[in-house]
């Protein structure tokens, strides 16, 4: 892969990296196709990253079917799948990891302990394996991006982070890889997740400044749904993640909840 990339950098091709664990969806296909639009060259990686799960469970049960994304990544204008194995990234001996202080303790990071030093760590591998010029992450991930984005100017990556809106079902559940592991039940109380957020944003463009009171509306409205359960409801300055009191610019309310065996994330900004 590095060999390819600096070939491509070279002959002063620009390269558009889209980090992935499969699975495909049309969220991943927006950041492909806007990738395509940019680029020269679009690579996709495609590894599921055993080091970012914090259940063992979880990882098992990650939807994997590689025929599959590798037809429909071809078909969004993907050039190269970068796709290592587990023994390739890590292999015996591997003892270097990426930590990150502060923005990645919280909220995902305290709820799911490990999680962003794996992902920060693959990314760093994963990164200077395919030298971007530019690379695509969604919204949906809001942790994720800010944690992505500090790791790129904190180790002088020297590239663009492009972060992009997240693709959402008909009835505004967000799409994830994980949503076909939800039961039929599962699946319609699962809207509750970007129902509340949206009833929040409302509220603020309303006129709600009290930053406690709509995030404790969004939690009595997931909690109205029986298979809900909630692992954190925070609104929070949408570039610290600090949790706020009152909202005065911009915030970020940030969602948790798992529906069964399987856990879901959401996010919207809240703007006066
Ligand atoms: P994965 O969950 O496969 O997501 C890959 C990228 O797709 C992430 O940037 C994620 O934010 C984006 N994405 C997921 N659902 C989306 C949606 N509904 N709308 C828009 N974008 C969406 O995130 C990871 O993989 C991993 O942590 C990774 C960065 C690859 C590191 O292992």
């Amino acid at each position: 892969m590095q060999r390819v990339a600096e070939e491509a950098r070279r002959a002063g091709k620009s390269i558009g990296c889209v980090p992935t664990m499969g699975a495909l969806h049309e969220g991943h296909l927006s950041l492909i196709r806007r990738s395509r639009a940019e680029n020269d060259l679009v690579v996709m990686t495609l590894f599921v990253n055993p080091i970012q799960f914090d259940r063992k469970d979880d990882l098992a049960r990650y939807p994997r079917d590689l025929d599959r994304d590798a037809r429909l990544a071809g078909e969004a204008g993907v050039d190269i799948i970068y796709s290592p194995g587990v023994g390739e990234m890590y292999p015996d001996g591997y003892a270097t990891y990426v930590t990150m202080e502060g923005l990645a303790d919280r909220w995902e990071g305290a709820t799911r302990p490990g999680h962003f030093r794996g992902v920060a760590t693959v990314c760093t591998k994963l990164f200077t394996a395919c030298r971007p010029h530019r690379a695509y992450f969604g919204q949906k991930d809001y942790q994720q991006s800010l944690v992505v984005r500090r790791l790129v100017a904190d180790l002088n990556l020297g590239f663009e982070i492009v972060v992009l809106p997240t693709v959402r079902e008909a009835d505004g559940l967000a799409l994830s890889s994980r949503n076909v592991l939800l039961s039929a039940e599962e699946r319609r109380q699962a809207s509750v997740l970007f129902r509340s957020l949206s009833v929040a944003q409302a509220a603020v463009k309303r006129g709600e400044r009290d930053a406690e009171k709509v995030r404790a509306g969004i939690e009595a409205q997931i909690r109205s749904a029986p298979l809900a359960v909630v692992d954190y409801v925070a609104v929070c300055d949408p570039d610290t993640l600090d949790a706020l009191t009152r909202i005065a610019v911009r915030a970020v309310a940030l969602v948790a909840a798992r529906f069964g065996a399987t856990r879901l994330i959401d996010n919207v900004l809240l703007e006066p």
